[in-house]
């Protein structure tokens, strides 16, 4: 059995817009959505915001109820079955909110526990096992006021872990986490995955879910536009070269120009201290680095490379090619 099955979800919200004349206006947040996560693997749902990745995972939690299509959860219809699905998911969605900050780490474990039924006995062994997991076992009596935000998050995590879930929704787990902070959590979640659980988790992070996830789906507009291994998507675009060039003070209708270059498919400049880092994606490689040094003729330029396409050239090719 899979752990989780998606058949053509979908799910408008309808919004009122307007104060005085007042009308209603529909959103198709999920169009029509389907795919399969076995059961132990760590899946990740990729794509843009507003792309309906929120409102999945909102669904399968058994948060919102589809407008249409069906999914189950270990067997369990997530309308019909609900109740049977909450006691073995977990799932935390990016932010800070859901915890209480005037108590500690371990009292706020221990008020989750109750309000999910853990038996006294399991949560005396399960709080101190989560709060190493998550690595917060030195600070578990602090009040979590005086917490960083990435300890906040994994506070979140071990909360989430409370009832011992088969299953875990992680929606953005890493959003504005330092590196360090980032990487932690990262671990965490691979460990989480060594002890079988079946996670699915979304990311704006392409090298995160190239480092974890056996597959994604990149979904756009409510749609799933592609779905593969992460080594599968860059696959996909391997007949993609990126260019990569130092420059310094580069003019917007420079910028421009290189879009219109025809063998030229995407331009993105990254400010990085003093310079910036041009990356140009192209299909024809090194053939275009020519007619790119003609228009940036009479500027500096420092390093050039050209590189391997990674999952975040593929993921943004896909998204492109499906505004
Ligand atoms: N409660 C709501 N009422 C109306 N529209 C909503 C609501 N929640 C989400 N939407 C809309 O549904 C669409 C999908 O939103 P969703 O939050 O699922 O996207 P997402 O992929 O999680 O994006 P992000 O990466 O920004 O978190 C967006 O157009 C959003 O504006
Ligand atoms: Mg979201």
């Amino acid at each position: 059995m899979n752990a989780i099955e998606v058949e053509h979800l979908r799910r408008i919200y309808v919004t009122t817009i307007g104060v005085i004349r007042r009308s209603t206006k529909e959103i198709v947040a999920v169009d029509d959505i389907s795919f399969q996560i076995s059961q132990g693997e760590l899946f990740g749902l990729l794509g843009p915001n507003g792309a309906g990745k929120t409102t999945t995972i909102k669904m399968l939690t058994t948060l919102l109820i589809p407008t249409s299509g069906t999914a189950r959860v270990l067997g369990n219809d997530i309308v019909r079955d609900a109740k049977h699905i909450r006691p073995v998911i977990g799932f935390i969605f990016g932010g800070e909110r859901g915890l209480y900050w005037r108590l500690s780490a371990i009292d706020n474990l221990r008020y989750f526990s109750s309000l999910y039924h853990v038996e006294p006995e399991v949560s005396k062994k399960r709080i101190p096992y989560l709060l190493e997991l998550v690595g917060l076992k030195d600070r578990g009596n602090e009040k979590i006021e005086g917490y960083s935000r990435g300890m906040k998050q994994r506070l979140h995590i071990a909360r989430a872990l409370l009832h011992d879930p088969k299953v875990l929704f992680l929606d953005e787990p890493t959003l504005g986490l330092d590196p360090v902070g980032a990487r932690e959590i990262r671990q965490t979640i691979s460990d989480l995955q060594a002890e079988k659980k079946t996670i699915l988790l979304t990311t704006h992070y392409m090298f995160e879910a190239d480092a974890l996830c056996q597959r994604v789906a990149v979904i756009n507009h409510g749609l799933i536009v592609a779905l593969d291994s992460p080594e599968g998507l860059k696959k996909q675009v391997k007949d993609l070269s990126v260019i990569e060039l130092e420059v310094f003070g580069i003019p917007q209708r420079v910028l421009g120009q290189l879009r219109s270059i025809s063998s030229v498919d995407a331009v993105s400049i990254e400010n990085r201290d003093q310079k910036q880092l041009l990356q140009i994606h192209s299909p024809h490689g090194s053939e275009a680095l020519s007619e790119i040094m003609t228009c940036l003729k009479g500027l500096r330029v420092g390093k050039v490379a050209v590189r391997e396409p990674t999952l975040e050239d593929a993921y943004v090719r896909l998204v492109r090619d499906t505004k």
